[in-house]
Formats: C-alpha cells, structure tokens, sequence
C-alpha cells in the first residue's frame, strides 16, 4: 500500500538523516492538491451565481428576453411560448364588459362592429357589417379577431407603403371591405372601436403574434384553382345560405346571410377578393358552424370561384 510505504520510507529518512529527491515530489504533489481545493470552491461559488442573471432579465421583458440575455450563459428554462410561437390567448366574455363610462364605449365598440349597418351607417357602402367576416364579435380565431390585431400596431402596410395606426387599420376595412368612407380619425366610432379591441386584447402581449391571428395561410392546391370545379363545391356547400346568385339573403331589409359578390358586396380593392385570403377564411369558417370541413382543393375551387364574380370597384383605381 501507498501509506505504508511512505510511513517506511519516513522512517528510512529518520534514520539516514540524508536528503532524498522524493521530498520534491512531495511537495509538488502537496501544492497541487492545495490548489485543487480552492479552484474547485471558485468553480462551486460560480455556478451558484448564474441562474440569478436571467432571472433579473427575464422578468423585466419577456417579449426581449432573447434579445437582452443573448450574451448570458444559457439555462435550462425554456423560453415562454408566447415570444418564439405565439402563444395561446383567450378574450374576455361579452357578459365582463364593465359598467359605466368605459363600459359604455366598449359596448359601442360592439355594437359598431356586430351591426354596422345601424351603428356606422354614413360609413358603410354596401349590405355587410364588420362582424360577417370576423366571426363570433371579432372574437373567433382563423377569422381576423381583433384580440389578435390590437396589439400588433402601429406597422408598417405594404398596402399603403407607410406605418398604419390601429385606426388607419380599421378604416382600411371601412374603404374597402365595407366598401364605404372611414370615419373621421378620433371621431366616436373610431374611438368605440378602438375601445372594444383593446378591451378584448386586455392581458395578450403586444407585438406579438399570436396563434389565430388573421386567415390561415393554406398550402397550395394539387391542382390550379378551377372556377368551374368551383361552382359545384358552391352548389353544394354554399348556396343554401348565401344564395345560388351569391347575392345573400334579405331578411326584412337586412341580410341574414351577407352577399358574397354584386353591388352589396366588399369591393375589388377589399383583403377578401384576393383568393388567399378568401380561401383561407373560407377553410376555417365556412360553411358557418363546419369550418375546417372543406378540402384543401375545394376551398381552393369556391374562392376561385367567388373571387371571378364581379364587385365593386377599388376606390383606388377609380379616383385616377
Ligand atoms: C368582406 C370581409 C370583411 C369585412 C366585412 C371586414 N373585414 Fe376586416 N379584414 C378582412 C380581411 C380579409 C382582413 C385581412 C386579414 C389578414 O391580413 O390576414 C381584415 C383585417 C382587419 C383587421 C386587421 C386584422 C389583423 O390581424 O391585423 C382589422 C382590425 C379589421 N379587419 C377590422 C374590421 C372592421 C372594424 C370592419 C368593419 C368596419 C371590418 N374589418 C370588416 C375582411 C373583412
Ligand atoms: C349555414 C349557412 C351558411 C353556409 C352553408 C355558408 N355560409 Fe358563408 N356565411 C354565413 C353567414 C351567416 C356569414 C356571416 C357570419 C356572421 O356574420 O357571423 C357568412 C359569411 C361568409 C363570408 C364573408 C362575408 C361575405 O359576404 O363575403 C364568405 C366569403 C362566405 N361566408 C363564404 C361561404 C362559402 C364559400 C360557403 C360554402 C363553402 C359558405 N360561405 C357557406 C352563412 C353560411
């Protein structure tokens, strides 16, 4: 054994009283192990301080903890889901609106948007109302919910080609959509609408995007997008409510289902007449209450389909 034999070896030393290279050796070996001890503390101490810089960071901002902890040693926390993915997000119930002054707008807000056409009628150039394509009050995701926009602005459009407030949004959808004039900027319905969003964005992060966000992106059809294959999904799937012409169903002076193309429809210029956006809405909303049943190709087809009838013209290219 090692012990016993330096315990000899000491004992040779006594007794010949002459030095041995071994004592260098030993002493080499004694300031390693020194060493070791305290290099092994410094290294313990060290690791104890590392998951207290994050944390600071990460409370501070979640939608910048990337960003801010870039130069940080990594910890084994996952991220939140809401910076990288877009996170899950539910609005509130109508039933929450709150009483009183700020109540009041809010519902107005809501009332704008779920009946335009009594709310914002000087506004409003043909038979739809905001809510016929952001269902559920603006609520539902897969169709534009405002919970989803509201914090996503001020940004740059490349409609326009320049940074849009949420209100230059919303009258946007007014112009076009609703193929009519938008409000007067800080005028009482833009207020209200503005109002209603926020109030349904209370607690979603901003500048996020969030999962639901806008109209699905679908892939791209087997084959290309066929107006006659288009009719029949129509036929089929459609007609019933919207009309074999398209052109809704009156009820007592107002349409229970809203016109799909014709006069009373969004205008050429609208989000809705371009085929990816109409097939995106229409995969994951229609027929009202069997979203998500149609066929990629058969969603494809109607929105062909639809999009080939004629409308209103773009207000942009009648002014020139
Ligand atoms: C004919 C269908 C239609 C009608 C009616 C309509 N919109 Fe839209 N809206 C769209 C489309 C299409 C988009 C673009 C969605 C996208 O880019 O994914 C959109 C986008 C929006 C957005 C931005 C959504 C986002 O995620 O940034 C807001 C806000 C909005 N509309 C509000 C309104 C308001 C307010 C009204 C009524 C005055 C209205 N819309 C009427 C089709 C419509
Ligand atoms: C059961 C009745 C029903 C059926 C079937 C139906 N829709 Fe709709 N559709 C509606 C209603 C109601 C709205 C308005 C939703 C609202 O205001 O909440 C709407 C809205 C729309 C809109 C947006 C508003 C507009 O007028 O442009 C489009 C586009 C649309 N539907 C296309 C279709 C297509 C395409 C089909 C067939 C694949 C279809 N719908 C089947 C009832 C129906």
């Amino acid at each position: 054994m090692m012990s016993s034999w330096l315990k000899n070896w000491f004992q040779s030393q006594k007794q010949t009283r002459k030095f041995h290279p071994f004592w260098i050796v030993l002493v080499v070996m004694a300031t390693l192990a020194v060493g070791g001890v305290v290099w092994v503390a410094t290294y313990l101490f060290k690791v104890e301080e590392v998951p207290a810089v994050p944390a600071v960071a990460s409370s501070a901002m979640p939608g910048e903890a990337g960003a801010q902890t870039g130069n940080l040693p990594a910890t084994d926390k996952p991220a939140p889901l809401s910076v990288e993915h877009g996170g899950d997000f539910s609005p509130p119930d109508p039933e929450d609106i709150p009483e009183g002054e700020f109540g009041d707008v809010i519902r107005l807000g809501k009332n704008i948007f779920t009946d335009t056409q009594t709310y914002a009628s000087a506004y409003v150039g043909n038979g739809l109302n905001c809510v016929n394509c952001h269902l559920d009050a603006g609520r539902k995701p897969d169709s534009a919910p405002l919970w989803a926009s509201f914090g996503m602005f001020p940004a740059y459009r490349d409609k326009n080609k320049q940074v849009n407030s949420y209100e230059d949004r919303l009258a946007g959808c007014f112009r076009f959509s609703m193929n009519g004039k938008a409000p007067p900027l800080g005028g009482k319905e833009m207020i209200a609408l503005t109002s209603y969003s926020y109030w349904l964005a209370k607690g979603a992060p901003i500048g996020v995007a969030l999962k639901g966000r806008g109209y699905p992106e679908l892939k791209q059809p087997a084959l290309a997008p066929d107006e006659v294959r288009g009719k029949g999904v129509f036929e089929a799937n459609c007609a019933i409510c919207h009309g074999a012409d398209g052109q809704g169903t009156l009820v007592k002076g107002r349409y229970a289902f809203p016109p799909l193309w014709g006069g009373q429809s969004f205008n050429a210029g609208a989000g809705m007449s371009k085929i990816n956006n109409a097939a995106g809405f229409i995969q994951a909303n229609m027929p009202l209450g069997q979203g998500g049943s149609l066929n990629l190709q058969d969603a494809w087809d109607v929105a062909k389909f639809m999009t080939s009838h004629g409308r209103p013209a773009d207000p942009r290219l009648a002014k020139k």
